[in-house]
């Protein structure tokens, strides 16, 4: 196990922001993080897990230890008369997951297709996408307890998932290194073709109903909207779409009649965020080195040389220009670091 010094960490966020590490270190191995542990530049410095860098923007130069995951390996652990259990380590590409699984006929994950990042990072913020969260397959987790290097084991109860969050996001945060996850999926599909865009896709190839055609549906759906990090730097979705009371929603309509919501089961509305920041003229528009994307606005861009502080300052005044025009505020999803 090497601990390298002032590491350049363009190439390992999404954003493709330059910012350097303190220290930095790669982990194939369980051993090398319990090693990793007991050294004074882990026990003396302040530490960030690093999976495939699409969920995070650097504003500065981080003045820790960056810990890059990279243990690796897929396996099914059991079955029963309806589940495939599959144990992945944290390491392993999330998409990669979604092919193997769809390769072997396990399903539940196929609207999950083509999501960047590492699937250590998926519990983090209970990825979702077209209809499915990752709780929704979640068995458990191991995580190694940073204090003492113990494995503990986290149910789905136990992850408190929520909407694009979970514990390891609000009370437990810095405190673990997930380690691996095991899903639950289905031996029967239940499909889920909920969102008009997939059905719209379907019909169009007339191609049959099976996990391999939603799959292919949500790749060709995500990448015509959504820039490829390889071109345009970018992490997904800047903010979490805002859920508000009804009679706000309401209020809103009386004036913009096209406003874009979803009914809660719990009486609120969630609003497209994408639409709220294109109504207040921000889609498509240049600020410097960054903007927000052409076809989708809650996508915010590096166009080339932005600065983490450039898109941290663009997201500030989105937020403002949100809450003048709409009164409602929009947090971030991305984690700022
Ligand atoms: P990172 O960015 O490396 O890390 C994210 C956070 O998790 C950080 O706080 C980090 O410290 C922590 N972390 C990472 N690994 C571990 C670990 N092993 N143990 C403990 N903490 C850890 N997200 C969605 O939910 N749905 C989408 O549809 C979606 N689409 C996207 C599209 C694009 C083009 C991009 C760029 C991003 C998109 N995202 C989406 C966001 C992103 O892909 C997910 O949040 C993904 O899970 C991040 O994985 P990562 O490995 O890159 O995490
Ligand atoms: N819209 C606009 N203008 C825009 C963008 C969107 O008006 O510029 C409106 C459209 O009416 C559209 C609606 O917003 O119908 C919803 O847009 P879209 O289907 O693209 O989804 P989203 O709400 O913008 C969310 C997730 C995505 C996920 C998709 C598909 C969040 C914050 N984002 O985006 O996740 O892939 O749904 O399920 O919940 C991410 O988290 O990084 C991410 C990309």
């Amino acid at each position: 196990m090497n601990i390298a010094r002032n590491t350049p960490l363009k190439e390992l966020n999404t954003f493709g922001i330059h910012a350097n590490a303190k220290y930095f270190c790669e982990i194939s191995q369980l051993e090398e993080l319990k090693s990793l542990i007991q050294t004074d530049e882990f026990k003396t410095n302040e530490r960030l897990i690093l999976g495939g860098g699409s969920n995070i923007l650097f504003t500065k130069d981080f003045n820790g230890i960056v810990i890059k995951n990279n243990i690796k390996g897929i396996e099914k652990i059991k079955e029963d008369q309806e589940h495939f259990y599959i144990k992945a380590y944290a390491g392993e590409v999330w998409h990669e997951v979604v092919l193997y699984c769809i390769k072997n006929n396990y399903a539940g994950i196929e609207n999950l297709s083509l999501i960047p990042g590492n699937i250590g990072a998926a519990p983090m913020q209970n990825i979702g996408a077209y209809g499915v969260e990752l709780k929704d397959v979640f068995k458990s987790l191991e995580a190694v307890n940073l204090e003492n290097g113990n494995i503990e084991t986290f149910t789905n109860e136990g992850c408190q998932f929520g909407y694009r969050t979970s514990v390891f996001k609000n009370e437990l945060k810095g405190q673990y290194f997930i380690y691996s996850v095991t899903l639950r999926l289905n031996k029967t599909p239940k499909f889920n073709t909920s969102y008009g865009a997939i059905q719209d896709v379907l019909k169009e190839q007339n191609t049959p109903l099976s996990i391999k055609t939603i799959s292919d549906a949500v790749i060709k759906i995500r990448s015509s909207k959504l820039p490829n990090p390889k071109n345009i730097g970018n992490a997904g979705s800047f903010f979490k779409n805002p859920t508000i009371p009804q009679t706000q929603f309401e209020n809103l309509k009386k004036d913009y009649s096209n406003i874009v919501g979803y009914p809660l089961e719990d009486g609120n509305m969630k609003v497209a965020a994408g639409w709220l920041i294109e109504q207040c003229g921000w889609k498509g528009k240049i600020v410097g080195n960054t903007g927000a994307h052409k076809d989708q606005a809650l996508v915010l861009v590096n166009y080339g040389n932005a600065s983490g502080l450039e898109i941290e300052q663009l997201a500030y005044e989105i937020q403002n220009s949100v809450d003048k025009k709409f009164g409602i505020e929009i947090t971030p999803e991305v984690n700022i670091i």
